[in-house]
């Protein structure tokens, strides 16, 4: 007995390309099949030569297909998209639309949290890369952008290694699981801080942006680079409708923290939902090696809630730097718990202002 080419198509279509989170079917990616007595030959056609995930596909490959009546072997080939099927995949994946829009393509219903503060140092990126795996685990369709300029550090935190595929002008996150990796590094030579001031900068930032494909997404983290310049307030207008979380550490400096921040929200446009204190105390002891109060008073001054204490853990920077996430390879950590906590408090934020109780923006009040 043969499968019949319904059931083939129908085995390839559960075959998900892993970054573009797709049926390789509904892509275009499907070359040829041939079936020889009980052995099935197929070919896919990869976006890029050497695509790193080809393992995948060769996974799931094997899987559909022998379940099929018939079929006990399976190989699998690869060949790569000629410039015209890769530029009909591009206008297929933007939904028809095959005009660059101006900043970042994002659903409307996608919620961008920019993960903010009024200096460096603070866990910022520590923060965004652990947010992003609670916010995955959470089973948000999560991305999270790196979008510090000075200092890419999320990648590295994250262990994802390979290069974004780029396919005729559209930029494909790298993915980890079931999140999706920007960042802007990706793209900066050693010379290409230059670029990042001055007029280019602006017109750089809105192509990067524009140009990423980041399909459905429920949540985006933003890792911003600290302070107010030209950076921030770019982003601020190529991410309309972002919603800034403030972290801070728990020194008693709130005022002058809280100033930048609401500089930052009001030169960023974006809405102030909640502070965050980093480093709050030393697991095990409970010392409050830097000092207390930061947090509480930072929220108090811009008038939105303080949403968590997070306490400091020597292992929460050891797994960064191995590119393992705490809130994944040890989910029952103290830590760990603190950034779900976390996460979840971000996001009843948002139903809060779906029930129509937004607070008002705090800058008014806000001392500049
Ligand atoms: N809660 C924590 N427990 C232990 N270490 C932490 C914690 N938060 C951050 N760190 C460590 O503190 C250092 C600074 O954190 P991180 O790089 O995330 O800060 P940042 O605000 O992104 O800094 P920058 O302004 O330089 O981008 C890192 O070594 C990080 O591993
Ligand atoms: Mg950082």
């Amino acid at each position: 007995m043969q499968p019949s080419p319904e059931q083939i198509t129908q085995a390839l279509s559960r075959v998900i390309d892993p970054e573009l989170r797709k049926p390789v079917t509904e892509l275009g990616m499907v070359r040829g099949v041939e079936i020889e007595g009980h052995h099935a030959a197929v070919t896919i056609a990869l976006t890029v030569p050497g695509c790193p995930l080809r393992h995948s596909f060769e996974e799931q490959v094997q899987r559909e297909l022998t379940a099929l009546p018939g079929i006990d072997s399976v190989s699998l080939a690869f060949d790569v998209m000629s410039p015209e099927e890769k530029a009909a995949l591009t206008t297929r994946l933007r939904g028809g639309i095959s005009q660059r829009t101006k900043g970042i393509s994002l659903d409307r219903s996608t919620r961008v949290i920019a993960i903010a503060s009024g200096k460096g140092g603070v866990g910022k990126s520590t923060l965004s890369a652990n947010l992003a795996a609670a916010f995955a685990t959470l089973g948000h369709r999560t991305g999270v952008l790196d979008a510090d300029v000075y200092g890419h550090s999320i990648p590295h935190m994250l262990g994802v290694h390979q290069r974004p595929v780029v396919v005729d002008r559209m930029i494909v996150p790298p993915v980890r699981n079931e999140l999706k990796l920007m960042s802007i590094g990706f793209f900066l030579d050693d010379n290409a801080p230059v670029m990042w001031r001055g007029p280019m900068l602006h017109k750089a930032l809105e192509q990067f942006l524009s140009d990423v494909h980041w399909g459905e997404l429920d949540t985006l983290l933003v890792d911003m680079p600290p302070g107010t310049g030209d950076v921030s307030i770019s982003l601020g207008q190529l991410l309309p409708r972002a919603e800034a979380v403030v972290v801070t550490t728990p020194q008693p400096a709130a005022q002058q923290v809280a100033v930048r921040a609401a500089q930052m929200a009001e030169k960023t446009n974006m809405r102030l939902v909640g502070a965050v204190e980093n480093m709050s105390y030393l697991v095990g002891s409970g010392d409050e090696l830097f000092g207390a109060g930061g947090g509480e008073a930072l929220a108090r001054e811009i008038g939105v809630p303080l949403l968590a204490q997070v306490p400091l853990d020597p292992a929460l920077r050891e797994a960064a730097d191995r590119g393992e996430p705490l809130v994944w390879e040890q989910p029952e950590a103290e830590v760990s718990r603190a950034i779900r906590d976390l996460a979840e408090a971000i996001a009843r934020t948002q139903r809060e202002e779906g029930l129509g109780i937004t607070k008002p923006l705090p800058l008014a009040g806000a001392r500049t």
